[in-house]
């Protein structure tokens, strides 16, 4: 009876042991399995970039949604292997290739080699950088990332930052930092106990009418209402008109609101325009407002020792946001909020007798979870590490160097062609244009360029975008591969004029 129920026991808690070899451990058959697992998936990737001629397939989400229907997580695939076929089918032969020259839509970059063999080793290690006693080394790694960054930017003995997952949270934690220090310096009020005060309804942030809408995102998370945003118009080369943000602001505070916040923004999504840094910068410490820098885009040019002056000014940012994930050619997530005092950083301070008690703090362990909204972490910053020790700064610089290049090479190329209007002069490497050879207007002027961008991406053979300036349709080029030439761009711009041309003698 005693050895029957035993028995029984035993059959509900002991598992196959043989099912444990996929937990990486110290154990033979488990490294081997890991080996193993991890060789075939990179012989995956490498036919991968080898196979993949233009950047997208073109296929349509109706087509892959029966694939992705037939799979049934409760029968896993017998082998890494036919997994593999899965993934190839449903995914990879279909994925956007941002690394081949005629890729030039959005802001992703091609990635360098080094910063995968980092990703190999952070996914498996595992630090999670909140803690010291999570991450140790890496903890220090991160920080001297971060001290590099922020010498680079000018931003003082006293700057500091933390690694975060993408330009969206360096602006939502910059915005924070903006209410509550206006809150705790000049109302004296401790948000973080009371939440928001009455004044804060009269909050109000400025920023270019062409600002990421991260920040009407973040204004809205954090209780101002999209209302405390303040769109100021752009003057010339799509960048934020001064004067008339002098004037808003006045009729603002006339009004009796209150300017927390000046945001610049160091390469807009659109147009690539960088804001006059120095003057706002000024305008900032004038009205006694914070001043944000979102360097998502722009943050690039640090890296060029012929394009760095444009950055002039960010170093009176009080806080910056710097994407790596966009223009220091890493893969995603990888990018920063950096300040130019540390001490505003322990806003996002809290402290969990689990996981970071004040006592550790006079034991002098640094802690990275008290500078961030975020608490487990990736360890993200081992892939800018490997990038600088193994490439280092001058070569990533000659990239964006060569990314301007083409662009203004691009410009040109468009500007002479009068079937083309082009719409900005590039400040980094972003283009606006459209194809207009019949000299049509409006709604009709639209759908041709609207057509050109779809039937440009169901082919697959070049990615661009579009986007809309006064309601008005216009084609995008973002250039951030350094491997694409004006001969690439030839060549996709005769690809858009034949889409043209068949839709006009369509319609
Ligand atoms: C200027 C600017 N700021 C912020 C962001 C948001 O960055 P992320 O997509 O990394 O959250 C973007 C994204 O394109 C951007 O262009």
């Amino acid at each position: 009876m005693y050895t029957k129920v035993r028995k029984s026991l035993e059959g509900l808690f002991v598992r196959n042991s043989s099912n444990q070899i996929h937990i990486i451990n110290h154990q033979d058959s488990n490294i081997n399995h890991y080996n193993r697992t991890l060789q075939k998936t990179i012989d995956f990737v490498t036919a991968h970039f080898r196979n993949t001629t233009q950047p997208f397939s073109g296929v349509r989400p109706d087509s892959l949604q029966s694939v992705v229907n037939a799979v049934d997580f409760s029968t896993p695939s017998s082998n890494i292997d036919e997994l593999l076929a899965e993934v190839k089918s449903i995914y990879s032969q279909h994925a956007i290739a941002f690394h081949l020259p005629k890729y030039i839509a959005h802001l992703n970059c091609p990635v360098v080699t080094p910063t995968l063999a980092a990703e190999v080793i952070i996914s498996a290690l595992n630090s999670s950088m909140d803690t010291w006693d999570q991450s140790a080394g890496g903890t220090l790694m991160e920080m001297k990332l971060i001290d590099w960054t922020c010498d680079q930017l000018h931003l003082g003995a006293t700057a500091d930052g933390v690694f975060t997952s993408g330009g969206t949270q360096s602006n939502l934690m910059a915005l924070l930092m903006a209410r509550d220090h206006y809150i705790n310096r000049t109302l004296l009020y401790n948000v973080k106990m009371q939440g928001l005060p009455d004044e804060a309804k009269r909050f109000r942030v400025f920023c270019s009418e062409k600002s990421h809408f991260s920040i009407k995102k973040a204004c809205s998370i954090l209780g101002l209402g999209e209302h405390a945003v303040v769109c100021v118009p752009v003057g010339n080369r799509f960048k934020m008109n001064t004067k008339e943000l002098k004037r808003m602001i006045e009729k603002e505070v006339s009004q009796g609101n209150i300017p927390i916040a000046i945001v610049a923004t160091a390469g807009t999504t659109d147009f690539g325009s960088i804001d006059p840094l120095i003057e706002l910068g000024e305008m900032a410490q004038q009205y006694g407002a914070w001043f944000h820098v979102d360097a998502a885009y722009g943050c690039g040019l640090m890296l060029s020792d012929n394009h760095r002056y444009k950055l002039n000014g960010i170093e009176y940012a009080n806080s910056v946001t710097v994407d790596y994930h966009k223009s220091f050619f890493q893969p995603v997530s990888s990018s920063a909020l950096l300040v130019k005092d540390r001490d505003t950083l322990r806003l996002m301070c809290y402290h969990a007798d689990y996981l970071n008690p004040v006592e550790q703090e006079k034991d002098g362990y640094p802690n990275q979870v008290n500078k961030t909204i975020q608490t487990t972490r990736r360890f993200d910053a081992l892939k800018l590490w490997f990038t600088m020790r193994l490439m280092g700064k001058d070569i990533l610089g000659e990239y964006i160097d060569q990314i301007i290049f083409t662009a203004k090479q691009t410009a040109h190329l468009i500007d002479k062609d009068p079937d083309f209007e082009l719409l900005n002069q590039p400040e980094i490497s972003t283009l606006l244009f459209r194809y207009n050879p019949y000299k049509a207007e409006g709604a009709a002027l639209n759908a041709l360029n609207q057509f050109i961008r779809k039937k440009l991406m169901d082919s697959g053979k070049a990615l661009v975008a579009s986007t809309k300036v006064n309601n008005e349709v216009y084609l995008k080029f973002t250039l951030l591969n350094p491997v694409t030439t004006t001969k690439d761009i030839s060549t996709i711009l005769e690809l858009i004029k034949n889409i043209g041309n068949e839709y006009a003698s369509n319609n």
